[in-house]
Parts: C-alpha cells; sequence; structure tokens
C-alpha cells in the first residue's frame, strides 16, 4: 500500500526548479528527493545524449524515458512511497509529454503510455511558469554549454504543451518571483498536502 506522498516539481529549462528543490531540501529534510533522467543506466545514457550533437529521434528519447522511469518506480518511488516516505520529484511524466511532444509526439499518448505502465501516480504537481524568453536568459548568464533542448522556439512548445496537459493536479506557481516568494508558495501548497 502506497502511504507517503509523491510530489513534481516541472517547468521548462531554466525555470528554477533547482534553486527550488535545493531550498525544499532544507524544509523536508525526511522526504526522499529523486530526479529523471536519473543517474541509473538508462538516465546515464540520456544525459550524455542531451549534452551531445548525437541527437536521437523522439521515439528513441521517449524510449529512453520510459525505461528510465520503470527503473525509478521500481527502484526508488515506489519503495519510498509504500514505506510511508514522501518523495519529491525532480521532473517526470509530465516532461516527458511535453518535451517529447515537442519533438513531435502526441503528448496525451504519452501520458496514457506512462499511466498505462503501472507507474506511480503523483498526487501533485508544482508548476514553475516563466515564459521562455525569461527562461532561455537566465540559461545563457549562467552556461555557454548549449543543450538540444535550449532553443527559444523548442521552448515555447514545451511551455504550451505543458499548459496544454495541466490537470487538476497543477499548481501554477510564477516563476518571476524571488526564489524567496516561489519557496513560500511551494511551502504553502506542500503544507495542505504533507
Ligand atoms: P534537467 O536536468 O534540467 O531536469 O534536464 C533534463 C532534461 O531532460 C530537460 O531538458 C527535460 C528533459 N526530459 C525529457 O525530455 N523527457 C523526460 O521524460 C524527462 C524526465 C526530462
Amino acid at each position: 500500500m502506497i502511504k507517503g506522498k509523491f510530489i513534481v516539481i516541472e517547468g521548462i529549462d531554466g525555470c528554477g526548479k533547482s534553486t527550488l528543490i535545493e531550498n525544499l531540501r532544507k524544509h523536508f529534510s525526511d522526504a526522499v528527493f529523486l530526479r529523471e533522467p536519473t543517474n541509473g543506466q538508462f538516465g546515464t545514457v540520456i544525459r550524455k545524449k542531451l549534452s551531445s550533437d548525437d541527437i536521437l529521434n523522439a521515439d528513441e528519447m521517449l524510449e529512453l524515458f520510459l525505461s528510465d522511469r520503470a527503473e525509478d518506480c521500481e527502484v526508488n518511488i515506489f519503495p519510498a512511497l509504500k514505506s510511508g516516505k514522501n518523495v519529491i520529484m525532480d521532473r517526470y511524466y509530465y516532461s516527458n509529454a511535453a518535451y517529447q511532444g515537442a519533438m513531435g509526439l502526441d503528448c496525451r499518448e504519452i501520458i496514457k503510455n506512462n499511466i498505462n505502465r503501472g507507474f506511480a501516480v503523483p498526487d501533485a504537481v508544482l508548476y514553475l511558469d516563466i515564459t521562455p524568453v525569461e527562461a532561455l536568459k537566465r540559461i545563457r548568464s549562467r552556461s555557454l554549454d548549449s543543450e538540444q533542448y535550449e532553443k527559444l522556439s523548442f521552448l515555447e512548445k514545451v511551455d504550451s504543451i505543458y499548459k496544454k496537459i495541466a490537470d487538476d493536479k497543477y499548481f501554477f506557481i510564477d516563476g518571476n518571483l524571488s526564489a524567496e516568494m516561489v519557496l513560500q508558495q511551494a511551502l504553502k501548497k506542500l503544507g495542505e498536502i504533507l
């Protein structure tokens, strides 16, 4: 039986997810913090692909992310939730729908595919909402490396798909706010759930 709560943090690259998660760690020291792509066998391949010029097609990427998630559910997510731990997750299947959707696949089919595989279903999704232009500014100011996904037109597609697939689990947080304000909004929402 699942006893813990499963919280997912989502948003386009540059939305401030990493800062929020670092801040949440200080408030929820008992929670299990995970991220996808993982550091497992499939996640490692994915990260290498994302930072190289060796571009895979959308179907190949989808398969890799699904394999990574299957392993993550089995090894990390379900065991933690079953033991009563709350899990706070940096990206999950909404990323799959938004990013591989932006690569040309059907976003709703991707969500169905994930659910049909029996993956853990989130209790809430904290969505950090920021414009693609602002996100790209942030990305470029901190790094010269450009991952495949960080082009404006691509981020615009990702952003619009994230909004198209938004369900009643989504809680929107304005990602343009200060890190402290973003944290306060997240804590307020998490206070209702955890
Ligand atoms: P991150 O380390 O900033 O979260 O970046 C991981 C990248 O992986 C990000 O650009 C989104 C992408 N991604 C997908 O394309 N599909 C997925 O299913 C997941 C979880 C991530």
